[in-house]
């Protein structure tokens, strides 16, 4: 078989380890890396485990991944690996038999550092679906250095958040003939009669992270990012809330980490190949006047209470009340997750070729497309698993250098997206660009 990429050292008992596979997302992910081992999208068969807490919970994870897959067993073919955040020693084993970790276990703030740190020193490459911008940007700040000598990649954010909409970005700028120089993105979420929830593990991952607000500040301050040239016209920021004439319903700013990943791929993409940054904002479409202002009382009343310790309290102990249903400790039923879906519209405009982007308003328009299934469990399993795949074998179109990294800044130059095309999470043009 091929070597593949991912991770420096001698051959190692797995190219993969999901970790946090007993979660409630994680076990979705098990099923998925079980599906492209069986799927033949990797080169050769897939050495691969399974690592958490419980070896109870885990053989049961494999059972119903099985189950799901139609298949008779899947525990033979797969390793078993018990292994605790707070269990410096067990992280580094792990880390010492893969190239590659998937880490599922979160919020990130409190859970994800050891593992990137166990990671980094045992020459591991990771990814994560975290959406939680400070701890993405803090393990920048404290690990890149160590694992560009490591060889490593560490890869953030590879989820819903924020893959559809980083490698959205770098879609529409590929698709237009001549340079885009600003994008704006609208989500619209459509779920079935039954409707469709989160899980709360992502609620306490927001509640922490919103409440921290201040230190992210700090932290940039210190990471000291080097400013993003604006090219092209200035993208004017809309209002906290707006009618969007396209969608004909209101829209709101997207409160998840898009804008500031999508800010650091094109950072990246800028400083080190020279590459024309692209401006960005994101929204999320709400519905009518109703829903404004039911999210507006919820959203209020979260911003409130998440400043106070107590506060956060009763927000992590009943989510559901909070969030008027948005998120439940249970999480979506399987009927609620195969009928919603999610579709992310980008708007882009530049300039045309020959056309210089420094002068002059932009003069041609695209619009493109991000469709997939449900976002949470269906959709954030396909890209971390793609982005996986992808690590692993277009290891030669990864940056020349390890490092941490968001999804844009790695997977810019691979086959990420016709890998994400295959498996459901589908990149298109509506309009082609019109001068
Ligand atoms: N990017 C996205 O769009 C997206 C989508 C979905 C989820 N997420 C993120 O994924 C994370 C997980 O969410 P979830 O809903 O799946 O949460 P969850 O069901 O609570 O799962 C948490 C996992 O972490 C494990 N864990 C907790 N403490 C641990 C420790 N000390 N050592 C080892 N494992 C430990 C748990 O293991 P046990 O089973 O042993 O308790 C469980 O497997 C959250 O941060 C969430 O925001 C992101």
């Amino acid at each position: 078989m091929a070597a593949r990429g991912g991770g420096g050292g001698a051959e190692r008992p797995y190219e993969l380890v999901v970790f946090g596979a007993s979660g409630f997302t994680g076990q979705f992910v098990v099923e998925e890396v079980a599906r492209a081992a069986a799927g033949g999208e990797l080169r050769g068969p897939l050495r691969w485990a399974v690592a958490g807490r419980s070896r109870d919970k885990l053989q049961a994870v494999l059972e119903r991944a099985a189950e799901r897959l139609g298949k008779a067993a899947l525990g033979a073919e797969v390793g078993v690996l018990l292994c605790d955040v707070g269990d410096a020693g067990s992280l580094a084993a792990m880390a010492r038999q893969t190239r590659l970790v998937l880490n599922c276990v979160g919020p990130y703030r409190f859970f994800g550092e050891p593992v990137v740190k166990a990671c980094v020193e045992n020459g591991a490459s990771c990814i994560d679906i975290s959406g939680e911008p400070q701890f993405l940007e803090g393990m920048y700040l404290k690990y890149n250095e160590k694992a560009a000598e490591k060889g490593v990649y560490v890869i953030g954010s590879c989820g819903f958040d924020s893959i559809p909409a980083d490698m959205g970005v770098l879609y529409t700028r590929d698709k237009l003939k001549g340079t885009l120089t600003a994008v704006e993105s609208f989500l619209t979420v459509k779920s079935g009669p039954e409707g469709s929830c989160i899980h709360d593990g992502t609620w306490k991952s927001a509640v922490y992270g919103l409440s921290d607000q201040d230190n992210l500040k700090k932290l940039r301050k210190q990471i000291g990012y080097t400013p993003v040239p604006v090219v092209g016209a200035k993208l004017k920021r809309r209002g906290l809330v707006f009618y969007s004439q396209e969608f004909k319903e209101y829209s709101i700013p997207f409160m998840g980490s898009d804008v500031s990943v999508v800010k650091r791929s094109q950072r990246y993409l800028h400083t080190q190949l020279q590459e024309t940054p692209v401006q960005y904002a994101a929204y999320a479409n709400v519905g009518g006047f109703g829903s404004v202002m039911k999210l507006m009382f919820a959203g209020i009343l979260f911003l409130l209470l998440v400043k106070f310790s107590l506060g956060r309290k009763l927000l992590i102990k009943y989510p559901e009340f909070f969030s008027a249903g948005r998120f439940t400790k249970k999480g979506p039923t399987q009927k609620q997750m195969d009928e919603t879906s999610f579709t992310m519209t980008f708007f882009g405009e530049g300039y045309s070729e020959g056309q210089d982007p420094q002068k002059g308003n932009p003069n041609v328009k695209i619009c493109t497309q991000v469709k997939g299934p449900e976002p949470g469990y269906i959709a954030t399993p396909i890209a971390m698993v793609q982005a996986a795949v992808a690590l692993l074998e277009d290891a030669a179109c990864l940056p020349a250098q390890g490092g941490v990294y968001s999804p844009g800044a790695a997977f810019s130059k691979t086959k990420l997206i016709d890998r994400l095309n295959k498996r459901g999470v589908e990149f298109s043009v509506i309009t082609k660009p019109e001068v």
